[in-house]
């Protein structure tokens, strides 16, 4: 069947669409895409996940869309498996796996190269291939090139757009539903049968444009500009520290302008899957062509040398004051109130205390035991690596920490973290995003990043 044929059954939605990760992208997606009526069948290589699903598990992250995916399910418009199966019907793939930060060993497109190779062994003519992954600049053309060598000529007999997800999780204005997205597609059927898929996600409120580098570059030029304003304002924040001047009050008065401003605030530095790697992206495509791109590369050297200061900036004030040598890492995941715990400032300032001889322990109210060693290689800590968590946050063992330094504000633990300090329960809290409010009642020292 030609891609002409195929609008009439996107449609009537008597087609499949097969979605390849089912992680903090893919889920909601076949979720929301089974809700809306199609039959999604979605599509993961991690069999403990797999079976969690299937049980209707759902973890802390995933509970949103809890009634979706259970009635997704029962209603057996969504099935849950590993690997794709052959279909009369039009099949159009969603991939939406990770991609890491390449290495001489690992290349940034090594999993989806290897969910388009297997949706490839099942595919026909006429089905559509879909890549929401970020994706490194170039990446689009190879999945072409891959496409067209198992015999399908890509815009004729086969279509592929890329359409990067744009989610922000915990963003209670902007989500999956309202966030206007970008595309390329190889030809103007592909765009119109992702129109009518994108109905179902947000409205088709997408801004197609005509080149696949396009897209690629604006997706990592997104994240790269969050990633140089959180470096700037963090850099600002080493001056206030010296000034001895608040920088919140600096970023808030800075705010009353009305235009050409627009704020950032500090913290440990910026992590999680996308923020510290998509600007590598660039970075890789601009040395292909001999620019060097400082910009961002001193917007990375920034974000890593943010844990190297807080770390120094605490053993100097617990030495100084002969304070128990023993510091809580308070919050551990890469941004408040979520559990993912990928390239995490929380975890490199546990290491660079230790580096500076500290007991250094962590504590998230996320973190899960069992899986310690998935949170070690996504923190690229060394395999051996001493990883103390605390439990709970009983008296007593608050009794034992000189120090709480507060990476994450979690919602969840704030009152106990007010309370600590309220109650003076250790002799110094060092908050790494300046939120805190001084209490003059309290013996606990407070130092806050850029104050
Ligand atoms: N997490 C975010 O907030 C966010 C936001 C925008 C864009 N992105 C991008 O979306 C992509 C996915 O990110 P994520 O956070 O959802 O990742 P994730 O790790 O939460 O989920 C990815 C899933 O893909 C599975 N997988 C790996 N290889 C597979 C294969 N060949 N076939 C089927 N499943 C496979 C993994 O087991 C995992 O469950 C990345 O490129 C990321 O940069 C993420």
């Amino acid at each position: 069947m030609a891609l002409q044929e195929i609008i009439k059954k996107i449609q009537t939605k008597n087609c499949i669409i097969e979605v390849y990760g089912l992680g903090y992208i893919g889920l909601p997606s076949a979720a929301r895409l089974a809700m809306a009526g199609f039959q999604v069948v979605g599509i993961d290589k991690d069999l403990a996940k797999l079976k969690r699903l299937e049980n209707k598990n759902l973890s802390e992250s995933e509970l949103f869309l809890k009634n979706e995916f259970v009635e997704a399910q029962n209603s057996g418009l969504l099935t849950i498996t590993d690997s794709s199966k052959p279909a009369e019907k039009p099949k159009v793939a969603i991939i939406c796996v990770p991609t890491p930060i390449p290495t001489s060993e690992v290349s940034s497109d090594i999993y989806v190269k290897n969910a388009v190779e297997s949706f490839l062994k099942n595919s026909k003519k006429g089905d559509v291939i879909i890549l929401e992954s970020s994706i490194e600049v170039g990446t689009t053309d190879k999945i072409k090139d891959l496409i067209e060598s198992n015999g399908f000529k890509v815009g004729h007999d086969m279509g592929l757009a890329f359409c990067p997800e744009r989610i922000d999780p915990q963003n209670k204005k902007w989500n999956l539903e309202n966030i206007p997205r970008i595309i390329y597609c190889s030809d103007d059927i592909t765009y119109q049968i992702c129109q009518e898929i994108y109905q179902n996600i947000n409205n088709a409120n997408l801004r197609r444009v005509s080149d696949p580098k396009t897209v690629e570059v604006v997706k990592s030029f997104e994240n790269a500009f969050r990633l140089v304003n959180i470096s700037f304002v963090n850099e600002l924040a080493l001056l206030c520290d010296k000034l001895k001047i608040d920088i919140r009050e600096v970023i808030d008065a800075a705010s009353t302008k009305p235009f050409g401003f627009m704020p950032f605030y500090p913290s440990a530095g910026a992590g999680g899957h996308c923020i510290p790697k998509d600007p590598r992206f660039l970075l890789n495509s601009a040395k292909k062509f001999g620019i060097e791109f400082k910009t961002l590369q001193e917007s990375l050297l920034v974000n890593s040398y943010m844990p190297t200061y807080i770390s120094k900036t605490i053993k100097d004030t617990i030495t100084k004051h002969g304070w128990s040598n023993s510091v809580l890492v308070w919050g551990l995941s890469y941004k408040p109130d979520v559990e993912d715990m990928r390239d995490s400032p929380g975890f490199r300032i546990i290491s660079e205390l230790k580096k500076l001889g500290v007991d250094a322990v962590g504590y998230d109210p996320y973190y899960k035991k069992d899986l310690k060693q998935k949170y070690i290689i996504e923190n690229h800590l060394d395999a051996n690596t001493d990883l103390e968590i605390l439990q709970s946050l009983d008296n007593e063992s608050i009794k034992s920490f000189g120090c709480i330094c507060v990476v994450q504000h979690h919602t969840k633990i704030e009152f106990d973290l007010r309370a600590i300090y309220k109650n003076s329960k250790v002799s110094l809290i060092y908050d790494c995003q300046n939120r805190l409010e001084y209490n003059t009642e309290s013996k606990t020292k407070l130092m806050k990043l850029g104050h």
